[in-house]
C-alpha cells in the first residue's frame, strides 16, 4: 500500500526511480511522483492517476540529479489528485519527503503549524512531516529527522531528501515495510523487493523503529534513538522474471497458470515418502500438538478465505476446535485466547496492518502464533513463533490467486502433520493424504484447459449487476473467495450464500435472468445441493453448474455445466477455486477494467 523508492548513486536517477515505481504500482495507483536533486535544487514532478502519467509529464521536462525519491499512491487522507501525490515538500522547499502509512495526530500537528504561518498545499497527513522537518531544522539533517518522529503517532515509511544535505537519503520504518537495497557505489530504498530486483538482491529489512542514512558508498543502519545496528545482509533468490509479467497479458493470469508451479514448490520437501515433516520448521513437539485446545485462523481478504477452508481441514483431520476470525474483527472482540491456543495468521504479503495487529494481540495474550505467509522476512514471518512460507513466489496482481491455492496446500500439510502426530489416522491413510495432495497439480493443469468455457460464461454475465455463488460446506467456503474476486474485478455485485440458508431471506432477490453460480463438488451433500438449484431455477435464475467429473445428474437441473477433475472431498478447494479466478479474470476484461489494478485498491494493506 502506497509504493515508496529512493536512489542514491552514480547513475541519473530518474529512469530508476520509475522502473521501481512500475514495479511497485501494484501497492496504489492513485497518483505518482519523483523528487530529485539536481545540484542545486530539488526537483519535483507529481502526476494524479497512473505512472504512465508521470512518465509523459517526464518526457516533455525531465528531472536531472543521481539523488531522488519516488512514490506511488493509495489514497487515505484525501482525494487522489496532483495536489495530493507524493513527494510533498515543505514550505521553502528544502526538504521532499514520500510516506506509506497514516499519521493518526497530523491534524493537531497541522494546526500547530499552521498557528506558526505554515501553509499546507495539501489535504494529506504527510505534509505535516515535511513542514515538521523545515520547523525542527537545526542544522544537522539525520538529527533533525529523529527529532521530528518523535512526533508522530501512527505508522510510517519514510524517504527523505533535503537540499541542506543533498549528499545523503533518509530512511524510517515505523509500523509500515521498508527495505534497503545495497549496490556497488549505489544503494536503494524500497517498500517491497521487485523494485529494485534489477538493480541487488543485497538487501536489509529495517524493522519497526529503525532508519538508515545512505550515501552512494555506505548504509548505516541505527535505531531511531541513532543506536547503531549491526545486521546481516539478506541475499534474496527470486528469479527476476518471477516478478516480470512473462508474455501474458496480465500478472493475474500468469499468477493462475503459476498454481501448479506454486503447490509443487510448497508441497516440496515437507513431504517424505510416508510422512508429513514439518519438523524443522515449526517448533512444536507431538506433546505441544497434542495440548492445543484450539485454533484460531486470522487473516483478511483471500487469506481469510483460506482460513474458513482450514477450519474444515484441520477439525476434520487433527479433530482440533477451530474457530476463523478476519483480523480486524478479532482483535477488538475479546477473543478467548489461552497458552493453549494456537493462532495461525494467513497473509501473503506478511504485512498487512490488521492481520500484524491481531498477531501482536495474540503473543500479548499467550497464545503461540503460527504464521502461513508468502513472503520470508515479512513482518508477520519475524514475529510469529513458527512460521510456514507458501512457496508461490512474487504475487504482484493485486488480486491473490497462487497464494490462496498455496495457503491451501500449507493448511493440508498442517493438518495432515497435526493428524500425523496425534496418531489420528493410519500411516496408511496419512500415505493417501500425501499421494492426492502430489496430485493435485496436474488437476489444477487439467481444470485450467476449461478456460474457454469459463471466458464464454464470463462473457455472457458481464452484463448483469448482480450475481450469486451457491455451495454448502467448502463449496461454501470457495464460494465467499469466487465472490470476492469477481467483486474486486469486475465491479459486479455477487453474494456467496450457503446453499441451505438462501430460502431463509435471500431467495427473495432471486429473478427471471439472474446469474447463479451452483457449486456441487461435495458427494455428502450433492443432493441437498441439487435441490436448492431447483430453488432458484424455478424462480427464473440463470444456473452455471461446477460439479466433479461424473455428476452428470446436474446438467439436467443447470443450465450450463462446467466439469472438473475429481479429488477428495477435503481438496477440492484448490481446484474448484480455478474457474472462479478465471471467471472474474474474463468478467473484467469483457467489461474493460484494469485486471492488475482494481479500482480504489492496492496489494498488501499496511493500515487499519
Ligand atoms: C483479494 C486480496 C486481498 C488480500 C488481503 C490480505 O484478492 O488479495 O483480499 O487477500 O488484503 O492480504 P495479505 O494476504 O497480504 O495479508
Amino acid at each position: 500500500m502506497c509504493g515508496i523508492v529512493g536512489y542514491i548513486g552514480e547513475q541519473q536517477a530518474q529512469n530508476i526511480l520509475l522502473d521501481g515505481l512500475s514495479k511497485l504500482e501494484y501497492r496504489g495507483y492513485d497518483s505518482a511522483g519523483l523528487a530529485i536533486y539536481n545540484g542545486e535544487t530539488i526537483g519535483l514532478t507529481k502526476a494524479m492517476g497512473r505512472i504512465r502519467n508521470l512518465e509523459d509529464k517526464l518526457q516533455v521536462r525531465s528531472l536531472p540529479g543521481t539523488i531522488g525519491i519516488g512514490h506511488t499512491r493509495w489514497a487515505t487522507h484525501g482525494k487522489p489528485s496532483d495536489a495530493n501525490s507524493h513527494p510533498h515538500m515543505d514550505n521553502s522547499d528544502r526538504f521532499a519527503v514520500v510516506h506509506n502509512g497514516i499519521i493518526e495526530n497530523y491534524l493537531e500537528l497541522k494546526e500547530k503549524l499552521i498557528a506558526k504561518g505554515y501553509i499546507f498545499r495539501s489535504e494529506t497527513d504527510t505534509e505535516v512531516i515535511v513542514n515538521l522537518l523545515a520547523d525542527l531544522w537545526n542544522g544537522d539533517l539525520l538529527a533533525t529527522v529523529q527529532a521530528a518522529v518523535k512526533h508522530l503517532e501512527g505508522a510510517y515509511a519514510l524517504a527523505i531528501t533535503s537540499e541542506y544535505e543533498p549528499d545523503k537519503l533518509i530512511a524510517v520504518r515505523y509500523a509500515s515495510p521498508l527495505i534497503i537495497g545495497i549496490g556497488q557505489g549505489e544503494n536503494f530504498i524500497a517498500s517491497d523487493i521487485p523494485a529494485i530486483l534489477k538493480y541487488t538482491r543485497d538487501i536489509y529489512i529495517l524493522e519497526d523503529g529503525e532508519m538508515a542514512v545512505l550515501t552512494p558508498d555506505h548504509v548505516h543502519l541505527m535505531r531511531l534513538d541513532g543506536t547503531k545496528i549491526e545486521r546481516d545482509v539478506m541475499t534474496v533468490d527470486w528469479d527476476i522474471t518471477t516478478a516480470e509479467k512473462g508474455g501474458y497479458d496480465h500478472f493475474m493470469m500468469k499468477e493462475i497458470y503459476e498454481q501448479p508451479k506454486a503447490i509443487r514448490d510448497t508441497l516440496g520437501s515437507r513431504i517424505k515418502e510416508e510422512t508429513v515433516d514439518l519438523t524443522n520448521e515449526i517448533g512444536l513437539n507431538k506433546e505441544e500438538i497434542n495440548e492445543i485446545e484450539r485454533i484460531h485462523f486470522v487473516a483478511c481478504g483471500t487469506a481469510y478465505h483460506a482460513g474458513l477452508v482450514g477450519k474444515y481441514v484441520i477439525e476434520d483431520l487433527a479433530r482440533i476446535p477451530v474457530e476463523c476470525d478476519v483480523a480486524s474483527e478479532y482483535r477488538y472482540r475479546n477473543p478467548i485466547i489461552t497458552a493453549k491456543t494456537l493462532v495461525i495468521v494467513v497473509s501473503q504479503s506478511g504485512e498487512t496492518a490488521d492481520t500484524l495487529a491481531a498477531l501482536r494481540e495474540a503473543k500479548r495474550q499467550g497464545a503461540r502464533v503460527l504464521a502461513i505467509t508468502n513472503v520470508v522476512g515479512s513482518s508477520v514471518a519475524r514475529e510469529a513463533d513458527d512460521v510456514m512460507i507458501t512457496w508461490a513466489g512474487p504475487e504482484i496482481a493485486v488480486a491473490s490467486t497462487k497464494a490462496y491455492t498455496s495457503q491451501l496446500i500449507a493448511i493440508y500439510l498442517l493438518g495432515a502433520y497435526f493428524a500425523q502426530e496425534k496418531e489420528l489416522k493410519t500411516a496408511a491413510e496419512i500415505t493417501t493424504i500425501i499421494s492426492e495432495l502430489k496430485q493435485l497439480p496436474e488437476k489444477v493443469e487439467e481444470v485450467l484447459q476449461q478456460e474457454e468455457t469459463v471466458k464464454a460464461f464470463a462473457t455472457s454475465i458481464a452484463k448483469h449487476n448482480n450475481l450469486f455463488f451457491l455451495g454448502r460446506g467448502l463449496d461454501n467456503a470457495v464460494g465467499l473467495e469466487g465472490s470476492l474476486k469477481l467483486k474486486e474485478l469486475s465491479y459486479i455485485h455477487s453474494e456467496a450464500y450457503a446453499a441451505g440458508e438462501l430460502k431463509h431471506g435471500t431467495l427473495a432477490l432471486i429473478e427471471e435472468g439472474i446469474p447463479v453460480i451452483a457449486l456441487a463438488t461435495q458427494p455428502a451433500i450433492y443432493d441437498k445441493m441439487v435441490s436448492n438449484v431447483e430453488e432458484v431455477k424455478a424462480r427464473g435464475a440463470h444456473v452455471l453448474g461446477l460439479t466433479t467429473v461424473g455428476n452428470n445428474e446436474l446438467e439436467k437441473t443447470v443450465d450450463e455445466v462446467i466439469y472438473i477433475p475429481a479429488v477428495s472431498d477435503l481438496l477440492s478447494p484448490v481446484i474448484t477455486v480455478i474457474p472462479l479466478q478465471l471467471l472474474a479474470y474474463y468478467a473484467c476484461l469483457a467489461r474493460g477494467y484494469d485486471v492488475d489494478k482494481p479500482r480504489n485498491l492496492a496489494k498488501s494493506v499496511t493500515v487499519e
